[in-house]
């Protein structure tokens, strides 16, 4: 589970970066496509959860008693 997070999150980052990317393009060629700049926003929100998770988990896991796996 906690792997998948991890994974998600990674590839997560590069569908963030190529809608930079496209975002970097779209300005520069001064196009005005609003759906572009919500084209990385929506992979951010996500890399925003994921990685907030990724970041709560050592001090979940610290939190929770030992417990046989
Ligand atoms: C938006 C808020 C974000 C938060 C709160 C966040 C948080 C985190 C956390 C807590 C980790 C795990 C670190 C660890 O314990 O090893 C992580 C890993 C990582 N993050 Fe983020 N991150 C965010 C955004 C991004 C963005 C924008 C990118 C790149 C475009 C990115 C790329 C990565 C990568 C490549 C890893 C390593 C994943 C792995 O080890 O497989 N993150 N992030």
């Amino acid at each position: 589970m906690n792997k998948w997070i991890r994974q998600i999150h990674r590839w997560l980052s590069i569908a963030f970066t190529l809608a930079v990317i496209a975002n970097l393009v779209a300005l520069a060629q001064k196009e005005q496509a609003v759906w572009v700049g919500l084209l990385a926003l929506f992979p951010l929100i996500l890399l925003m959860l994921t990685g907030l998770y990724m970041f709560a988990l050592p001090y979940f896991a610290r939190s929770q008693a030992r417990r046989p796996e």
